[in-house]
């Protein structure tokens, strides 16, 4: 009886194991064969790109890219870095774009004197570039090739 039971038990976990192994061999994650407790030879950190020219918007409602570094910037209940040059107040001085009057209004399209809660945290959206080629073929088209 206890046999059987044991003989059982090690089908039952020669099925599983067998096709979880069989499955790992198919899936090819973008790690390539790196096992997950090893650094992921792939992910090299990137400079930044810094100071370029505004980069071209692929569709109307994009949020536009960040042409410079952020590093360091905080952005946190008390103080965000972003606005000390692209707020309403600063944007002359420092010589940036001015948030857009979008970013002053709340979900039910209620107008605010400061900032919308849901735009403070402006790295939701805007996100600086580094050179590197996509891991993975995109086939989307500008909206600006299309022939209307
Ligand atoms: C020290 C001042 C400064 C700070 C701080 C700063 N920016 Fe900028 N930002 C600029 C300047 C200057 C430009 C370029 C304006 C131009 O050349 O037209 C710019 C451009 C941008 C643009 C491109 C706008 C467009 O129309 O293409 C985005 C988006 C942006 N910044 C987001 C951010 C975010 C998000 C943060 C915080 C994480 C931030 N910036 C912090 C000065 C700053
Ligand atoms: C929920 C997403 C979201 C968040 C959060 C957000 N933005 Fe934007 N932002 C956008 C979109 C979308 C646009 C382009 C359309 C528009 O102007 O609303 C934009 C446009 C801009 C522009 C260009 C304005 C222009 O006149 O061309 C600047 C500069 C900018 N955002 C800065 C910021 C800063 C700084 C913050 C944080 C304080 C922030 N954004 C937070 C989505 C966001």
């Amino acid at each position: 009886m206890k046999k059987e039971k044991l003989i059982v038990l090690s089908v039952m976990l020669y099925m599983l194991f067998g096709t979880t192994h069989l499955f790992a061999e198919q899936v090819r994650s973008l790690r390539g064969s790196t096992p997950l407790d090893k650094p992921d030879p792939t992910n090299v950190l990137k400079k930044t790109q810094n100071d370029r020219e505004p980069i071209e918007r692929d569709y109307v409602q994009q949020p536009p890219l960040v042409p410079h570094k952020i590093n360091g910037y905080k952005i946190n209940k008390n103080f965000n870095k972003c606005l000390t040059c692209h707020s309403w107040a600063n944007y002359k001085e420092a010589g940036a774009t001015k948030i857009s009057q979008t970013h002053f209004s709340d979900r039910e399209n209620n107008v605010l004197a400061n900032i919308a809660p849901r735009r403070y945290f402006c790295t939701q959206c805007h996100v600086p570039q580094v050179d590197a080629e996509p891991l993975v073929e995109n086939t989307f088209t500008p909206i600006k090739t299309i022939h209307h």
